[in-house]
């Protein structure tokens, strides 16, 4: 699969690493430009490229956006609509300003300012650092950590499950971008936590 990438950071470095592996595409871009993205794509290899944001966008069948929430109004709208987008991002006020989901998730607040796009929140539950490292591609999948998936497509849910499968983990249903994008939001029981699918279906069914 063709997969951009919006953000070249922690989660946006470490997500190229794990699909390049995997055998997909990726073009990763940045604030800064693809100049300063040229260390990394040696790194990754011939399956890399880096590109401007607009481009990542356009290139990939599927989009990882890895940036602060805030710059969300900076996002290539036009090369979304239509697009599998996963949004990795989570909401920190003290890093992102005041922002008024009214009432939402962070993520149906993204949703509404891509029109068209095919938004799935994954991601975004787990330190980088475990998902970089902890990734069992071939183990069974209740032996497996867990990255929790919501969305409103359930065709673009399959597919970023897929996804999540071939790089070693094991995706868990948290249900729409209103009940489990909240969730999945910083603070909840299942943010921030390794868990196995048994304990993950356990907290779920509490909240
Ligand atoms: N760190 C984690 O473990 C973790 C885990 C789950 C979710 N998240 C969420 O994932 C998102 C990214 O976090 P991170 O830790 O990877 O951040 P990070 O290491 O600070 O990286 C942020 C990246 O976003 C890029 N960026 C910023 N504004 C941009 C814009 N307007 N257009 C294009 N690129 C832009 C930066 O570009 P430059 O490189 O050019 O500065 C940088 O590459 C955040 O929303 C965070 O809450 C983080």
């Amino acid at each position: 699969m063709k997969i951009g990438i919006i953000g070249s950071g922690m989660i946006g470095a470490t997500s190229a690493r794990l699909f390049v592996k995997a055998g997909h595409e990726v073009a990763i871009s940045n604030s800064r430009g693809p100049e300063s993205l040229k260390g990394l794509v040696q790194e990754l290899g011939p399956r890399a490229r880096a590109t401007s944001v607009e481009e990542a966008a356009a290139f990939g069948e599927l989009v990882l956006l890895a940036i602060p929430l805030k710059a969300y109004d900076t996002l290539p709208r036009a090369q979304l609509s239509g697009k599998i987008v996963i949004d990795a991002m989570n909401y920190y006020p003290q890093r992102d300003g005041q922002l008024d989901f009214k009432g939402g998730s962070s993520s149906q607040f993204v949703a509404q300012q891509l029109p068209g796009a095919r938004v799935v929140k994954t991601f975004n539950t787990m330190y980088f650092k475990p998902l970089g490292e902890e990734g069992k591609p071939g183990a069974p999948l209740e032996d497996r950590l867990v990255l929790f998936v919501a969305g409103d497509d359930a065709e673009a849910r399959q597919t970023v499950s897929r996804l999540i499968e071939q790089i070693g983990f094991t995706p868990i249903d948290t249900g729409t971008l209103a009940t489990g994008g909240k969730h999945q939001q910083p603070g909840t029981a299942i943010y921030n936590r390794l868990m196995q699918p048994a304990q993950a279906r356990e907290e779920l069914s509490k909240m």
